[in-house]
């Protein structure tokens, strides 16, 4: 008998998604296209939005993120095209345009989406801006860019002595800062920076370790000038910056990626290939930890494609180690410590995964959800204040799981699934639409027993 995927409905909101492999075991084998980098697709949307003139994206995240952040800047009066992943075009504001919308704007699920927009919004004089999220994202702190547009001049209302959504932006004129984030988040870099474009002079963020430097990299290329000191972790963007539209190419997302580097390291027999992954040095810790691990992955055909490194990766089969994933290497594989954590669950001996307290404050409480969800499938998996700790070895059983409505736990627990005895069962499975759409036809594609 073949193995099962079934997709059905769940409860009125939701779905279920049904794994069932077969005894024999299976493989993940051939060679597939993985949706555009998330991030990389809202920096385009919403640079587009603000740049002059046309800025024709390619490759775009057709996810439901994404779909957030065209429907909020649509509603300050950019022009955005139907999104496909061919080709979606943007029709800019002009720096410093945006309109004050009708009504709130809404950034769903979307952390991205709601904080590198209110440094946009927080610069932009006279215009109010109300702004929410789902469930998820009005209990995620807000704070951490509160405070840092506060220190530029930013007024901002929002629960909790502002540190929660709904938020209301009065937008300012911004003054000049130099802001030393406590964590490294490009998120509040990002939001810092893009606050800083309608500044005149120089804004600088100092971040204790590199996180991802896509904004980086594309408001070069719309034509900011940003001075970068990779000794401090410091970046530099100089206010007032004539930013033009734009041809984007959007890369596969290497956190979506890395579900099959997973699934083909685990699996034996396995042999897939990954075309098309952004391999920007900043989002490459999870090629990293598995190599510490032992997995047999390879980069094939590197490339450079609209400033951003590109490259096709092949996994094949091999047994995992346990290893020690910490420090400076956290923030380069942020998105994918609960995939990890499922390939410690099949490693030889212990993984400790430490440093990655932020994963309490992510679509969901990642520590958590993935001590219990995973411990539900046999895996021995400790909870630790800042992370994980991980013993493999147990052979994992089919169980009934949640995602807690966050796509990237849907997506791991399904490849625990593949390599489990029996049935499991993931309830709030339509979560990994936020970054995966089609997620499940790939998993259907790429399985062979
Ligand atoms: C992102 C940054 C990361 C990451 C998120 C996307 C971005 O968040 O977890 O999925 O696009 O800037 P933090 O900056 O909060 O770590």
């Amino acid at each position: 008998m073949s193995s099962s995927i079934v997709s059905t409905q769940d409860t009125e909101h939701s779905q279920k998604l049904l794994i069932n492999p077969t005894a024999s075991g299976i493989t993940v084998k051939g060679s597939i296209t993985i949706p555009g980098d998330k991030s990389i697709s809202h920096r385009a949307l919403m640079l587009g939005a603000i740049a002059t003139g046309e800025t024709v994206i390619e490759g775009l995240l057709l996810g439901e993120d994404p779909r957030s952040t065209a429907a909020c800047f649509r509603s300050m009066g950019a022009e955005i095209s139907e999104l496909n992943s061919q080709q979606v075009v943007v029709q800019g504001v002009g720096l410093g345009n945006l309109q004050e919308p009708q009504d709130i704007l809404d950034a769903g699920n979307s952390g991205t989406t709601i904080r590198l927009m209110l440094g946009l919004l927080a610069s932009h004089p006279d215009r109010l801006f109300m702004v929410t999220g789902d469930h998820s994202l009005r209990s995620r702190p807000m704070s951490r860019v509160v405070k840092p547009l506060e220190q530029m001049g930013a007024t901002i209302w929002g629960r909790q002595d502002n540190s929660l959504a709904p938020l209301a932006v009065k937008g300012q004129q911004l003054q000049p800062t130099h802001y030393h984030s406590p964590i490294a988040s490009a998120q509040v870099k990002s939001c810092v920076l893009l606050a800083g474009l309608m500044v005149d002079g120089k804004t600088t963020v100092t971040e204790p370790a590199l996180s991802r430097d896509h904004s980086e990299r594309m408001l070069q290329a719309f034509g900011a000038t940003l001075e970068i000191d990779s000794d401090s972790n410091s970046v530099t963007l100089i206010g007032k910056p004539r930013l033009q539209g734009q041809k984007v190419i959007v890369p596969g997302d290497i956190s979506s990626a890395a579900f099959w580097l997973v699934a083909g390291a685990i699996l034996p027999g396995s042999n897939l290939l990954i075309n098309n992954v952004g391999v920007n040095p900043t989002r490459t810790g999870v090629l990293e930890a598995l190599e510490m691990m032992e997995a047999d992955i390879s980069r094939e055909n590197e490339r450079m494609v609209a400033g951003e490194p590109v490259a096709d990766l092949r996994v094949k089969s091999s047994q995992l180690q346990g290893c020690e994933i910490a420090g400076d290497l956290i923030p380069r594989l942020i998105d994918e410590i609960p995939i990890l954590a499922v390939a410690a669950a099949f490693a030889k001996g212990t993984t400790v995964i430490k440093d990655a307290a932020e994963l309490r404050v992510k679509e969901s409480d990642r520590l958590a959800v993935m001590a219990t969800e995973l411990g539900k499938m046999g895996a021995n998996i400790k909870e630790l204040p800042d992370g994980l700790e991980i013993t493999g070895g147990n052979d994992l059983k089919g169980a009934e799981v949640d995602s807690f409505t966050d796509h990237r736990i849907a997506m791991s627990l399904a490849i625990a699934a593949l390599n489990a005895q029996g049935k499991t069962t993931i309830h709030r499975a339509e979560a990994a639409s936020i970054s995966y759409p089609n997620f499940v036809s790939t998993l259907t594609e790429v399985l062979t027993s």
